[in-house]
């Protein structure tokens, strides 16, 4: 695989983690609603400053362009239906913050697993049919030149910070293993 589509598989991994973390939600929401609520932030964070920012910004301003300048199909089609899945996604993010802001701990959980489902869906399309037409519609050169433009990208919008988010992960994934490891899972 080219570093285009393996930087663009990738990030999506990153995603995936997230989204098996957002669906501890209830589990933890049983155990403590303010750790609870902690971890949901922080997951918000993610997915608005790593999952939006860092890659559908790169989906955004780069991939999809180039693939519309080379399928105009594509414009009205496929294209159109991933910039409105990456629109949803934001409104269900701000949804999402408003129920937490009101405490609505139920309600935003609900939300969460909706957005979760649907960014699972989002991701298999990108994965199975828009990534794979990357090396059908670009040239070695344009597949090249999309990589560095990705890689600017990151450097422009910052690469400790990209990997500060990445870590994040770690520690929301340990936290939740700390607070769910209790003696009540043993009897
Ligand atoms: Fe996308
Ligand atoms: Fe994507």
């Amino acid at each position: 695989m080219d570093p285009t589509q393996e930087l663009l598989f990738s990030e999506h991994e990153i995603v995936l983690s997230a989204v098996t973390l957002a669906e501890k939600g209830e589990k933890l929401l049983a155990r403590d609603e303010a750790a609870c609520e902690n971890i949901l932030r922080r997951l918000l964070t993610f997915f608005r400053d790593y999952a939006d920012l860092y890659h559908h910004k790169k989906e955004e301003e780069i991939l999809f362009p180039e693939m519309n300048r080379k399928n105009a199909l594509l414009e009205e089609g496929a294209i159109k239906e991933m910039l409105e899945n990456h629109d949803d996604f934001r409104d269900m993010l701000k949804s999402i913050e408003r129920f937490l802001d009101k405490k609505d701990f139920t309600r935003a959980l609900q939300q969460l697993h909706i957005y979760s489902e649907a960014l699972l869906d989002h991701i298999a399309v990108e994965n199975d049919e828009i990534f794979q037409m990357i090396t059908v519609l670009f040239d070695e050169k344009e597949i090249k030149d999309l990589y560095f433009r990705f890689l600017d990208l990151d450097r422009e919008l910052g690469e400790d910070k990209k990997a500060a988010l990445v870590k994040s992960l770690d520690q929301i994934r340990q936290e939740i293993i700390r607070l769910t490891a209790t003696e009540c899972d043993h009897g």
